[in-house]
């Protein structure tokens, strides 16, 4: 399988819908929000100044197979998501009455971040995200190792992620990669685990 990786700030726009569809494989709490949250969410991402990520095309297809993120201040980019308030207020309104649950895990989760001490020269791996029909090929792990590097390269000295317990694909690729694990905590729904590795 030849693939090459891309930085995701150079995305073409045309091309941004499909990562918020691969996106929208992962189980966490963006995803149950719904695809216009993911849209507008990845559109803010890639005209954000610190953030930083890749995604993986198949050399053959053209098709794109997976995508990374991270960002030194990751809840910046959950909290813009509300800067543009007529259409925050919208979708939120349409999410309470057909995504309560996610509604109610939304509130959890953004009192959890606010609660977040975030070090400096350190950033975190937001996300990493294969398509199931590609998985199991290493290309999990060479996409959070793309954002290791760079984080490395940027002079950025840790980084952290957290995974939940049940998700096996995730935490063997993180812990492949030199993370180990720092604590186990409960967001909600969610059971994570915090994990850190030096770069
Ligand atoms: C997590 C994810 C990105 C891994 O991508 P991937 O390309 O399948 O991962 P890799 O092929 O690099 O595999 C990494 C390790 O996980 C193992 N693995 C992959 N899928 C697995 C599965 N379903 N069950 C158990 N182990 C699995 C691989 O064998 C490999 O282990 P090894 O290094 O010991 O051989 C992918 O499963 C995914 O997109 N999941 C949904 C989104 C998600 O959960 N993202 C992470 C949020 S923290």
């Amino acid at each position: 399988m030849a693939y090459k990786l891309y930085t995701l700030q150079s995305i073409p726009a045309h091309l941004l819908p499909r990562i918020a569809l691969i996106h929208l494989g992962d189980a966490g709490l963006l995803s149950k929000l719904g695809f216009p949250f993911v849209m507008r969410y990845f559109e803010n991402a890639v005209k954000d100044e610190k953030a930083f990520g890749f995604y993986v095309k198949d050399d053959e297809t053209g098709e794109i197979m997976g995508f990374s993120l991270a960002s030194p201040e990751p809840s910046a980019l959950t909290f813009k998501l509300a800067e543009d308030k007529d259409w925050f207020i919208r979708n939120i309104i349409k999410a309470i009455f057909t995504r309560p649950l996610a509604f109610l895990q939304m509130l959890i989760s953004s009192l959890t971040i606010r609660g977040q001490m975030y070090e400096p020269n350190t950033i975190e791996c937001v996300y990493f995200t294969v398509d199931p029909k590609y998985r199991g090929r290493g290309l999990g792990r060479a996409l959070q190792k793309a954002l290791m590097d760079e984080g490395r390269k940027r002079g950025y000295k840790k980084i952290y992620a957290s995974v939940e317990t049940r998700n096996i694909a995730s935490l063997k690729a993180t812990q492949a990669n030199g993370f180990r694990i720092i604590k186990t905590f409960r967001e909600g729904i969610y059971h994570r685990h915090r994990l850190e590795c030096n770069l």
